[in-house]
């Protein structure tokens, strides 16, 4: 087991899996912040090759697997961008070492696997969180802060859409329903988000439907609905199979917040569009790297001991609006009860 995080210690970082993409924005997000450290790097034992390259600009030592890296006391905290399907498995033996664990979204494909992390996360007393790191993007924050003021006054519908496509053939673990793949886990984990994080609870209910590209077995596609009651909705779409959009809007009792790009920020500015009865006019929120935000925020989580920036309970939230798509999907749009026992009980 690692010893306890030491306030101004650095945070030594490693990272589960020699991951094409992601890992790419995640590292060098963890090497820049302050307070951490980059110092390891695991591959599946065949992939060792991977990590080290991975790895060699940031001086990261290269273990032989997974669990070599979990067991080895110079690491604090680790980063998991693995396959879906391994995400609640890996995340507990990250805990069970001591570790602290931000993992990659879906944190789980379930709501079960959720609590099993939380219950987990508590009595070892690690900080665990879900990576969205679009919630630590200030356009994100300017979006609340807006509706907030009441400019567009009381929010009664989100709309979000997130898609973009992945072709055929191209081994994208997205495409492989054994490793967690579809639509749903993927782009729709982030579309089911942000109503979720605007309307501050759980939809009631929800209804999907699904489509998969011909040649494909995983969901490709999706149109769900969400009531949140009191006249409140949200209407969510989400695609492997579409070419790229990444929007949401808030429509209030006197106008609407648009958000263009909320998830594929590639270093471009943030653009706010509020329309009301007064006009339209435009806001402009200065280019952030949201995922270095992100690895800030949780950092500090750790060094502080304080509760993860975006909780397990908003995490378990998501897990429980997500596969309850997947089981309105399954029963033909039928609507599924999405209602916490204990509005915003942990
Ligand atoms: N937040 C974001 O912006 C964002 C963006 C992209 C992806 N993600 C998330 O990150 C996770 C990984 O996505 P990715 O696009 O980075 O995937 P990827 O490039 O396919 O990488 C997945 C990694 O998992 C490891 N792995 C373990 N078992 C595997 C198996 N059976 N098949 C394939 N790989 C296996 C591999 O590492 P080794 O070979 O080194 O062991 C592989 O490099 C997903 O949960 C995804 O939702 C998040």
């Amino acid at each position: 087991m690692t010893a306890h995080h030491q306030p101004n210690d650095t945070l030594r970082w490693g990272v589960l899996g020699a991951t094409s993409y992601i890992a790419t924005h995640l590292m060098p997000a963890i090497a820049a912040t302050g307070g951490c450290a980059l110092s390891a790097v695991a591959s599946r034992p065949e992939r060792s090759a991977a990590a080290a390259e991975l790895g060699r600009p940031f001086g990261a030592a290269v273990h032989q697997d997974y669990a070599a890296l979990l067991a080895d006391p110079a690491i604090d905290a680790v980063y998991i961008p693995l396959p879906n399907t391994d995400h609640v498995e890996w995340t507990l033996r990250a805990v069970a070492a001591g570790k602290h664990v931000l993992v990659e979204k879906p944190m789980a494909m379930d709501e079960d696997g959720c609590t099993r992390i939380e219950k987990a996360a508590e009595a070892a007393s690690r900080t665990v969180m879900e990576a969205f790191m679009y919630r630590f993007h200030p356009q994100q924050r300017r979006a609340a802060e807006i509706l907030a003021s009441g400019e567009i006054g009381e929010l009664r519908l989100v709309r979000a859409s997130f898609a973009f496509r992945i072709e055929s053939g191209s081994g994208n673990i997205r495409l492989d329903p054994a490793l967690g793949g579809g639509a749903t886990w993927d782009v729709g984990c982030y579309a089911v988000d942000a109503p979720l994080l605007f309307f501050g609870q759980a939809p009631q209910q929800v209804t999907a439907r699904f489509s998969s590209r011909p040649g494909l077995t995983v969901d490709t596609s999706a149109v769900a609905t969400m009531d949140f009651g009191q006249g409140r909705s949200a209407v969510v779409d989400y695609s492997i199979d579409y070419g790229p959009r990444a929007a949401y809007e808030l429509q209030g009792t006197r106008g609407t917040l648009m958000v263009r790009n909320a998830w594929a920020m590639t270093g471009e500015d943030g653009a706010i569009t509020v329309l009301t009865q007064d006009g339209v006019r435009e806001e402009t929120v200065p280019a952030a790297n949201h995922y270095q935000l992100q690895v800030e925020a949780f950092a500090r989580a750790v060094r502080d001991g304080g509760p993860a920036p975006m909780s397990l309970s908003d995490s378990r939230r998501t897990a429980r609006v997500g596969s309850a798509l997947v089981a309105s999907a399954a029963a033909g749009g039928a609507a599924v009860d999405t209602s916490e026992d204990v509005p915003g009980a942990r």
